[in-house]
Parts: structure tokens; sequence; C-alpha cells
């Protein structure tokens, strides 16, 4: 059962495809109110057994509640457990208990869930703008209520098979030599490999759809040489367009009206990458098959995936906010004594990116009518990504092209799939990846993954063995690592044995993997879900966060712990619990229900067939196009 309210007279996200009848009954389970700032609020009581499902990419748990969230893109690498934000906003969210009841606040805004936060037994939803949709779904249970709503929002993404290879990324390969070595060094190991990315230093001066001929000189040639090696060439491609006399996509963008504006009506800029910029107003369709056919000439190169970039969007600077620096460091008073003022000072100069006051700054022209950012800010990686893939819809309309972006919405799952953005090489972050799968999921977002081995920070072998023994069962399998930070390709580690063994895992199970996928996308289904999504009977279940059922017939249970040995698992019945070591299965055995020690050495990975369940088992390969018609054996558990 779903049911529609409309508050004003929201900006159309399009998350939703399906028709909605308006509907004007009050529900007896939800407090409608006008908190101390004017804004209109949601409650709903929650019982002590609730769990709450959902909010895609967030920080913490599968379940959400003990926390206070709010939806806002944000530039911010640092997940940390008291963040509220991260780079995608995705408002669906289910309460599941004795009844189940899914929430979907359609508004371009920020909007605030507060789940369990400031009382443990009360959800408030506070959207931050007076024009919103709001959608509230009733079910039989958590699932049923995900399946309506994924039915709703239209059919997710579906990448290219090669997209579900191993992928290697580094801010930066700076030359073309730096990929070929890359290239050389996996296949000389014989660690699987099917796409290198190009980080930002491809471009001439970071200019969107340029390639530096110095550092990559005849880029299709060097493109169709990747791929006789079975490597495609991912280029990044970020939302800023450089302020530069003479570069044809700011000239025109420039000319023809295309980009955000100042309240005062002048093009709005911003510091990124290039320098000044400006940003190109998604949010017009014209101005979005404009952007999308400038991926035209790369495409004519041979490119066959693309990640769109930086665009919550972030913003380093803006003219306003340096001039309110400097004009505070002129006025500083040297003579106070008083050290609070030496820390306004550090977040007055420190505090430039990002800032709400420059996105409140910013404006829009929708059918002719400026909208200020802030109530659409949530919408821009959304339709930048939209941009693109309608522009290769109409360029390229037989070819399936991978693309997927860093800042999103629900609505944006139907054109290209997210990565996580920049976490870091920590453990947590890895744990993080696991538990954010699902929810991931259940907005729609099907074709994701984080950076494994994690981007700022140091990564160590036993992580990046660790991570890759999850990532293999994620559909983006990309390595990726920051600028400054510790070389992290599979080879960088010594030994390389045990990487290959663990990414040739990943190739060994891709047809099964991708099928699922496939499944999952055109049913509306999730590839991962919470133990408790299919064993609604063992209360265990419900607060199992660190294992997850993938597909119909594997659950997968990760070590994400540094210096551990193995783990626990709990199984909520009788499994066929399978071990594997250089791509080989070594161990085989049926567990009974309960709880068991798994012992897991660096180089294994573990996995269960559950009961009913076969998994087609293909010889390794070293890139997608070589693998196998057939398989060379079967995973069962009858
Ligand atoms: C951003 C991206 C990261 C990329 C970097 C340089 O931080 O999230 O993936 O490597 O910019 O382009």
């Amino acid at each position: 059962m779903f049911r529609k309210f409309l508050y004003g007279t929201p900006f159309p996200t399009e998350a939703i495809v399906e028709e909605i009848p308006l509907c004007q009954e009050t529900l007896p389970y939800l407090t409608e109110n006008i908190n101390e700032k004017g804004q209109r609020t949601f409650c709903l009581p929650l019982a002590e057994e609730d769990i709450v499902y959902g909010l895609g990419e967030a920080p913490r748990g599968i379940n959400k509640r003990g926390h206070i969230y709010e939806s806002f893109n944000s530039d911010d690498p640092y997940h940390t457990e008291e963040k509220r934000s991260l780079y995608g906003s995705h408002n669906f969210l289910v309460v599941s208990g004795k009844s189940s009841y899914g929430f979907f606040v359609d508004s371009g805004a920020s909007v605030t869930f507060d789940i369990g936060y400031t009382q443990y037994d009360r959800l408030t939803i506070t959207p931050s703008a007076e024009d919103f949709v709001l959608y509230i779904i009733e079910g039989d249970n958590a699932y049923d209520i995900i399946r309506q709503f994924r039915r709703a929002i239209g059919q997710s993404y579906i990448a290219p098979k090669w997209a579900f290879g191993f992928q290697q990324c580094r801010w930066s390969y700076f030359t073309a030599e730096d990929v070929r070595e890359v290239v050389r060094q996996y296949r000389e190991h014989h660690i699987p490999l099917d796409a290198v990315y190009l980080d930002i230093d491809y471009m001439e001066a970071y200019k969107d759809f340029t390639v530096s001929e110095e550092r990559f000189p005849h880029f299709k040639a060097f493109v169709e040489e990747m791929k006789e090696q079975h490597v495609h060439l991912v280029p990044i491609i970020d939302a800023g367009v450089k302020i530069e006399d003479g570069y044809a996509v700011y000239e025109e963008g420039k000319t023809k009206g295309y980009f955000c504006k100042r309240k005062d009506g002048s093009d709005f800029v911003a510091g990124v990458w290039p320098g000044r910029t400006h940003f190109p107003d998604f949010l017009n369709p014209e101005v979005r098959r404009w952007f999308g056919h400038w991926y035209k000439g790369l495409l004519d190169s041979g490119i066959e995936g693309f990640w769109n970039d930086m665009n919550e969007p972030a913003m380093f600077y803006t003219d306003e906010g340096i001039q309110e620096a400097v004009d505070y460091l002129k006025d500083f008073d040297f003579a106070c004594n008083d050290s609070n003022k030496f820390f306004e000072l550090g977040s007055r100069v420190g505090g430039l990116a990002n800032r709400r006051k420059d996105y409140a700054a910013m404006y829009h022209t929708v059918n002719g009518e400026s909208l200020c950012h802030e109530q659409v800010h949530n919408l821009y990686g959304y339709n930048m990504t939209r941009a693109a893939a309608e522009a290769f819809h109409e360029l390229v309309p037989d070819k399936k092209i991978l693309l997927f972006s860093r800042s999103s919405y629900i609505g944006m799952h139907r054109y290209g799939g997210l990565w996580t953005g920049d976490n870091q090489s920590w453990w947590s972050h890895l744990l993080l990846n696991i538990k954010m799968m699902p929810s991931l999921n259940m907005c729609g977002f099907l074709y994701c993954g984080a950076d494994l081995g994690g981007f700022g920070a140091n990564c160590t072998r036993d992580l990046l063995l660790r991570w890759l023994a999850f990532g293999i069962f994620t559909p983006l399998m990309r390595n990726h690592s920051a600028f400054g930070t510790r070389q992290q390709e599979c080879y960088a580690f010594g030994d390389t044995e045990a990487f290959r063994g663990i990414i040739s895992l990943r190739y060994r199970l891709l047809p099964y993997l991708y099928s699922e996928y496939v499944r999952a996308c055109e049913n509306g289904e999730m590839l991962f879900r919470p133990l408790a999504f299919d064993y609604p009977e063992d209360i265990v279940t419900r607060h199992v966060e660190d294992q997850l059922l993938l597909g119909d017939s594997l659950m997968v249970t990760p070590v994400y712990e540094q210096n551990a040995v193995g783990r626990v698992v709990y199984l909520p019945e009788e499994m066929r619990f399978c071990l594997f070591k250089g791509g080989k299965l070594v161990k085989s055995e049926i567990l009974p229900q309960g709880h068991h020690f798994i012992s897991v050495a660096l180089d294994e990975v573990p996995l269960f067939i559950r009961k009913g369940g076969s998994v087609p088992l293909y010889e390794a390969a070293e890139s997608v196009d070589r693998l196998a018609d057939e398989p060379v054996t079967c995973l069962t558990f009858q």
C-alpha cells in the first residue's frame, strides 16, 4: 500500500516513476507538527524491538536506530560515527517490528532523520524545505515494503559485464607510461584485471573533456592498445568547468547561459581542482543534453566507462569565502588574550570548503525561474549522471557504458551506479562497506562499491587482502588510493600469490554474481540482504550486521578485524561452508544451525551455500572477456 502526501509545490525529482494517487487520509500512527524553526515534522513511536533499515549511503550500522542523520550530499572523507551526512542522500527508510512502515521523503533539500537519537522510542523526520512529497508504504514486512518501493522508482542501472572485473585506480597515474606499467605488473603477476582508471591528471589543466597530449599522446591508439590487453580505461569527469578563455566547454556554456548563477544573475564561481570554475545547471534538461554530448569525444576515442566526481558539488572555496577570511584576518586583534579567538581564526580560515552559505548563494534556472541551490542540492550529482546516461543512450544506443557517480539521490539509480566516495584505509571502513551494501540496495543502487583498501591513509597488506576478500562480492570491485599515500596496487606489497588467489575467485564466481545482479536489477530485488529478511522467524538474525545474504544461494561472512585468524559466524539453518585459497576450494563441510568459529587465513575466502543453493564455478581467467562459457563445477547444497 503506497500513499502519497504532497506539501507545497516541490521541484520534481523524478525519483518515483510509478503513478501514485494523492492521499488525504490521516494515519493514526504518525503525528505531524511544526517545530520551533517553523519546519514540519513527522513523528512515529518506535517500539523496543523495532529495527530501522535504510538511508542508503549513510554512516553506522544496518540498523540505523540510535543516531541522527541529515540528507545533505557532503564531500567529507572521514566517515566517522558522529557524521550525519555522506556523499549521497537516500531518504528511504523502513521501520520493521510488529508492524512495518516505509517512508520516503522526496525532496532535493536537506532532510533530518532523528532515529531514536533524541528519544530512543521516537522517529522524527524533518524536511528542511516547505515543499516536498512524503510517501508512506505499508506492507507485510520490510522486504515487501522495499520491493514496492523499488517497483515505484524504476529499474536499476545495469553495468556491462566487464565492469564486474577487477579494476585498479589511483590518484593518479600521471602518464600513459604509468598506466602501461600498472597493466604490465598485473599481467606479469597473473592477477586478473579489467580496467585502469584515469584520475584528474589525464586532463589538460583539469579541464573536462580534454586529454593531455603531452602525457597521453595518441589517446585513441592508447585506448586501443589497452583493449588489446583486455583492459578498459575509465576516465574521471568532474562537475566544475574551468574558467579559461578559449576553452570550448567554458565558452559555450557561458554564451548559452548554462551555468549556475549568483543571485544577481552573474555566473556562480567556486574553486575546485582546475582553480576557478562554473557549475553547469544540470537541473535544466537543455543543459543536461549539452553537457552529455561533450562525452562524445571520449566515446569516439574508444572509452566505454566514466566516473563522475566532485558533483555534490564540492567547492574548495569561493571568492566570497576568501574575502570574508581576509577581512577577518585584517581586523584580527593580536592584543586580545582570548584563546577562543584562536579557535575562531582556525575555523574562519580553515573552513572555506563546502560552506552552506556558499550553497545558499548559488541559483538554478528552472523553467525561466530562479531556484536557490539549497532547495535542490541533493539532486545535483544525480542530474550530472543523468546527463551522461541520456547522452549515451542517444550516442551509443547499442552499447552498455560503465557509469557511476560520487554524489547521488534516489532516481540516479536508473542512470548509473555509485562509489561510496573518499574513505580511509581503516578497518572500520571495511566494516562500514559491508554494512552499507544492503542499505544501498534497498534504495535501488546495485552497481556500487567502496574504494577497496581505502582511499586516504596508508593501507597495509593484511587490510587490502581482507578488503578484497569482501570486495570480490561487490559489483564495483575497484582498488583506489589517494595522492601521497603508499602505493596500493596488488603487486605493491611483495608476494602476490594471495592477491592472485582472492581476485581469481571473483572471476570464478563472476557469472553467478553478474546474473544474480542483473536479475535483482530487473526484478527490483536486493542483491545483498540482511539475514533477517530471509529468516524473519529467527530473532538472532535481526542483530547480525556483519554477514550478508548474496543472491539466492550465498551467505558471505567477511573477516574485518586486524590480526583476526577467523571469526564467529551465525547460521540460521544448516549450510555448506566453503573455504577458498588460491582460487581453489580447499574445504567444504556442512555445518549445523547455530554459532561457529571458522578459521580464515589472510589468503583465504569463506562463503556459505544455503540449502537448495547452487553456485556455478568457472575456470579463473585474467579478464572477463576470457571467461569460458561453461562452468567447471557447481557448488551445491541440496
Ligand atoms: C576526489 C575523489 C577521488 C579522486 C580525487 C582526485 O577526492 O573522490 O576519488 O581520486 O578527487 O580526482
